[in-house]
């Protein structure tokens, strides 16, 4: 017996292509299932100015294979010495669709983000003028605060300060782990919205740390305890349409993964689409499937859901995902969800 769902084309707002050979390897993984993503600009240097997110996304379609379409919706990364008028042309022209705040030091390749947030006061009053997004990596980095309550810590000492201080800037509370996250989303108003990845409505961190760790399950921000897990299934599931994917697919080859110092990210492009219908299949939401894949987002981000399709179809044997995609930096191992999946894209 086979069961079939088809939704509109899904969109991933939150998604690490990274650049040359790596990003010849993944983008394929992303172009398959999903027509756009949000791109992150945390490239080493970073993708600061509009020329550098415009000359980036000339890279990423030069990269894409010639049978797949996919368009890239660029973010510039905030600094502090950001100009608000490159930002605001960036956006009249459609080159940059949002700017990512990273507190400085949060998270892979974030050295250059933002310490003082009273010197990007000027960008934010602007981007609330423009009505740009302002996509946010929510975790304070005090060296005092546990890294389990950064995420909490950020909404109290940094978000709500900044929203106060700038009405009418619209906000994406990037890949909430915690249902303080979804409360405060839940509070508040059509201004804001929350991505949430596939990999924390499926791991919680004993999966990290439990039996031996896990690298592949570490991410940031890290999976916390199993009520947030339900807190965030229950958020994504709701029909809310504050709430939609971004995947935070992040690939680190092998070895950077498995390592004394193992890279934050878990690469979950190839298998994303099926491992959400077996988790929106089990809170009995499959019709809210794709409110959180196709239609939420761009609704938040103010552009038409797409015209085309992907059929979903669960079958009786499960799916057998890759388990590594091959790249020239060493292979990197797909997002294992430990449980038989019977879906597929
Ligand atoms: C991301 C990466 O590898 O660039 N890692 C991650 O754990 N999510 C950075 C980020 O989004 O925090
Ligand atoms: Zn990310």
């Amino acid at each position: 017996m086979s069961t079939s769902l088809t939704l509109r084309r899904p969109d991933d707002w939150h998604l690490h292509l990274r650049d040359g050979a790596m990003m010849a390897a993944v983008l394929p993984e992303s172009a398959r299932h999903f027509a756009r993503a949000i791109i992150m600009p945390n490239l080493v240097p970073p993708v600061v100015t509009a020329a550098e997110a415009a000359a980036y996304r000339d890279r990423i379609l030069a990269a894409l294979p010639e049978d797949m379409t996919f368009e890239p919706l660029m973010t510039l990364y905030l600094t502090e010495e950001t100009d608000p008028e490159d930002v605001a042309a960036a956006y009249r022209d459609g080159i940059a669709r949002a700017v990512k705040l990273y507190p400085a030091g949060a998270t892979t390749n974030s050295a250059s983000g933002v310490t003082d947030f009273d010197k990007v006061r000027p960008v934010l009053e602007k981007m609330a003028e423009i009505g740009m997004p302002l996509c946010t990596h929510g975790e304070v980095t005090a060296p005092e605060i546990d890294i389990f309550d950064r995420e909490a810590a950020f909404i109290d000492r940094v978000l709500d300060p900044i929203r106060r201080a700038t009405p009418g800037l619209r906000v994406v509370m990037e890949h909430i782990t915690t249902a303080q996250a979804a409360d405060y989303v839940r509070a508040h108003d059509k201004d804001l919205g929350a991505t949430i990845t596939t990999h924390h409505l499926i791991i919680n961190r004993n999966h990290i740390l439990v039996g031996g760790i896990k690298p592949h399950y570490y991410c940031l921000p890290v999976a916390k305890r199993e009520e947030h897990r339900l807190s965030l299934v229950a958020a994504a599931t709701s029909g809310d349409a504050r709430f939609f994917l971004g995947t935070d697919s992040a690939p680190h080859p092998d070895h950077l993964k498995e390592h004394a110092c193992g890279c934050a990210g878990c690469f979950t492009a190839t298998n994303t689409m099926a491992l959400l219908a077996h988790v929106f299949e089990g809170a009995g939401a499959l019709d809210r499937l794709e409110g959180f894949t196709s239609l939420n987002g761009p609704a938040f981000y103010g552009l038409p859901a797409n015209d085309t399709t992907l059929t979903l179809t669960k079958s009786d044997t499960p799916t057998a995902f890759p388990s590594k995609i091959e790249t020239e930096t060493g292979p990197v191992t797909v997002f294992d969800p430990g449980f038989p999946i019977y879906w597929s894209a």
